[in-house]
């Protein structure tokens, strides 16, 4: 079964529950580290622990949700051995996985998509 470590802050609350249900539904095992309130947390927490927990190994890829998606990516890309893009449409997270080999992909909870 594929496998996904998703995480978010309290910006993204609604999305990450969309995500969560969204690939279970579709087959996936989702590793849920992220909060389930819209109580202030730290994105880089959340982008570490998900980073970290990646790094363990097993999975596919991670998917990281704050309000923009920029201050979790920004956290992510940090980490050794983390690439997490941040696309701003379909093609772009298509290409962050063929030609960037990005290994997380964040998304805004705030955003209008
Ligand atoms: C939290 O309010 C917000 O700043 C955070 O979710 C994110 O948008 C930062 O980039």
């Amino acid at each position: 079964m594929p496998s996904v470590v998703l995480a978010n802050d309290h910006g993204a609350v609604e999305l990450a529950t969309i995500f969560d249900d969204y690939l279970k539904k579709i087959g996936y095992e989702v590793n849920y580290l992220g909060v389930k309130t819209n109580d202030s947390v730290d994105y880089p927490d959340m982008a570490k622990a998900a980073c970290e927990e990646y790094k363990k190994g097993g999975y596919d890829f991670g998917i990281l949700l704050c309000g923009t998606g920029i201050g979790i990516s920004i956290s992510a890309n940090k980490v050794e051995g983390i690439r997490c893009a941040l696309p701003q449409n379909s093609y772009a997270a298509a290409m962050a996985k063929k030609h960037n080999n990005a290994n997380f992909i964040a998304f805004g909870g705030r955003i209008n998509y």
